[in-house]
């Protein structure tokens, strides 16, 4: 059975242990190559594809990763469905570290990444739709299993996503406020559009692995950042088997 759902991992999910491998497969791709082998496996009774975005190794930082690979291959290979899931900054005040968010709406300050399959031997000029750059059935399917595990997501937010790799500074985080964000990122764009691009079922599960800059004192760490989002991946981890046989 070829996979209709898709996991891509971020910072802190490099590895699923709990999706039962199956293979793995190299694809190239007309964009390149993708982040990471696809790794097929099985996860409540799903067969599922597996996709490190930052690669094995987590080498390829925010801005250097081939998101229309990635996305082209899991077109590719049959998937219809992507759980994407990203370490966050939380902008708001109850995005505390370790809280899971599913953002219903995105505000994309990244430049100079690919950021569309339309470019290129077009017989026509192409301009998607992405009034909802998620797909709402699957947030819903999301926000369902979330809630039957009392896990104290938070159901409705804005992703900024940000050049990287550095962090912000603290004025950049309040000109996103003003902007209506509340959870902060480097990965959720291009990927979110591509997706649509491609006709795939996107929704992103996000995981705050700490304050945004200047919202406590001190500076952030990636030592806190991984700390956190052990936490925060557990109930991932949870999540999506709830959500995967669903
Ligand atoms: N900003 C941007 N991306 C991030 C952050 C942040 O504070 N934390 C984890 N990914």
């Amino acid at each position: 059975m070829p996979p209709t759902i898709a996991i891509i991992g971020g910072t802190g999910l490099t590895a699923l242990d709990t999706l039962k491998i199956t293979h793995r497969e190299t694809l190239s791709t007309p964009y390149g190559e993708p982040s990471s082998p696809l790794v097929h496996g099985e996860l409540g009774g799903q067969t599922v594809v597996f996709l490190s975005r930052h690669g094995p190794h987590h080498t390829l930082p925010p801005h250097r990763i081939n998101y229309r690979a990635n996305l082209w291959a899991l077109h590719r290979v049959g998937v219809q469905h992507v759980i994407a899931v990203a370490a966050v900054g939380g902008i708001r005040d109850d995005m505390e570290p370790g809280v899971l968010a599913f953002p219903d709406q995105l505000v994309d300050y990244t430049w100079g990444r690919p950021c569309t399959f339309f470019e290129d031997n077009l017989s026509q000029v192409t301009h998607i739709d992405f009034t909802e750059p998620y797909c709402g059935e699957l947030r819903q399917r999301l926000i369902q299993a979330a809630r039957a595990l009392n896990l104290g997501a938070l159901e409705s937010c804005t992703y900024a996503a940000m050049q990287g790799p550095r962090l912000e500074t603290a004025a950049e985080i309040r000109k996103l406020e003003r902007d209506g964000c509340d959870i902060v990122g480097m990965t959720g764009m291009p990927e979110a559009a591509l997706a649509r691009e491609l006709g795939l079922r996107y929704a992103t599960c996000a995981v705050v692995a700490n304050r945004a800059a200047g919202k406590i004192p001190g500076e952030i760490t990636m030592a806190e950042i991984e700390r956190n989002l052990v936490e925060g991946m557990d109930k991932v981890k949870m999540l999506l088997a709830r959500v995967i046989p669903m």
